[in-house]
């Protein structure tokens, strides 16, 4: 199946799971829900949630099997972009070609919705699931719940802020964008996998495969904010430069940043050299990752 079309689906899957799973609008406290809403169905590219899938086709499960784990995957994506956007982080006025949830609901209500974003995903994570065995589904919780937290995002997060004017260096790049970005990106493989019942041999390939996308990701992300379309983009461009960012085009320039991306895609596709047509969404997926536009 072509990947425009692979992703399509499995995003209408999730955006209809996700209703289902958020705190109804209309429902006390409605303005807080309402600000939930408008960040998760603001537009984003489900990536995450569409690794897991890819990941679980990968090695023989069904999509089903990861749908409500993506969907608490996204809900926590998707308060970490709530909490970047805030004053206090990156002061960033544009997310998914909308004003950013603390300008449309304030700053307090932008807090709480990222605060009750990422609780619903654990609430969504913790709920028994028959489809599921109970040791897979504390696996999945404890792997989402390291990658979410001071070793993982959060993580990454403090050390993109120390690091706000300061010389990067590459070290320290490196740790900023395999925990801000690649923790949440490698979480969502790893878990397709042992949703899709993975063996130790095949969790261990679909891990390097993650760390090298993860990293690939952010590199790409970075590489937008240079050269990127701000209306494709949906936020801002040059705010990296503007706030001294440590990205990598800022520690080895962008053909150099280029180059490593390459690199860090052809080792997604060598860890998955065994895996046959099963893992096609996956290699194109990695394809995209550094590729895109958006
Ligand atoms: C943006 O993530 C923030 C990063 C971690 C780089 P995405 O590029 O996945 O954003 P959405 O979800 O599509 O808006
Ligand atoms: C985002 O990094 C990482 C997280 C949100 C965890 P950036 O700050 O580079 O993401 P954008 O560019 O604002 O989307
Ligand atoms: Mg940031
Ligand atoms: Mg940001
Ligand atoms: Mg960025």
């Amino acid at each position: 199946m072509e990947l425009k079309h692979y992703m399509k689906q499995i995003c209408h899957q999730i955006d209809g799971a996700l209703a289902d799973l958020l705190p109804a609008k209309e429902q006390r406290p409605t303005q807080l829900h309402q600000a939930m809403h408008y960040s998760v169905f603001a537009g984003g590219k489900r990536i995450r949630p569409i690794l897991m899938a890819a990941s679980c086709e990968a090695v023989g499960g069904d999509i089903e099997q990861v749908i409500s784990a993506a969907c608490a995957m996204e809900m926590i994506h998707t308060y970490s972009l709530i909490h970047d956007d805030l004053p206090a982080m990156d002061d960033d006025d544009f997310r998914r070609g909308l004003p950013t949830n603390h300008k449309v609901y304030g700053e307090a209500t932008a807090i709480l919705a990222g605060d009750a974003l990422l609780t619903q995903a654990f609430i969504t994570l913790a709920k028994p699931n028959p489809t599921i065995d109970a040791t897979t589904q504390q696996r999945v919780l404890e792997i989402m719940a390291q990658a979410a937290g001071a070793a993982g995002m959060v993580g990454g997060q403090i050390v993109d802020m120390e690091a706000e004017g300061q010389t990067p260096n590459l070290e320290t790049v490196d740790y900023i964008h395999r925990h801000k970005t690649g923790a949440l990106i490698l979480a969502a493989i790893q878990c397709g996998a042992l949703l899709g019942g993975a063996d130790r041999k095949t969790f261990k390939d679909l891990t390097c495969f993650g760390e090298s996308a993860g990293l690939a990701f952010q590199i790409a992300d970075d590489i937008l904010d240079i050269i990127g379309d701000q209306d494709q983009l949906g936020k801002d461009i040059g705010s990296d430069q503007q706030r001294g960012k440590a990205t990598y085009p800022a520690v080895l320039g962008l053909e150099v940043s280029q180059k490593k991306m390459e690199e860090l895609h052809q080792q997604s596709l060598n860890s998955l050299s065994s895996y046959g047509a099963k893992a096609e969404p996956l290699r194109q997926i990695s394809a995209y990752i550094i590729n895109r536009s958006t």
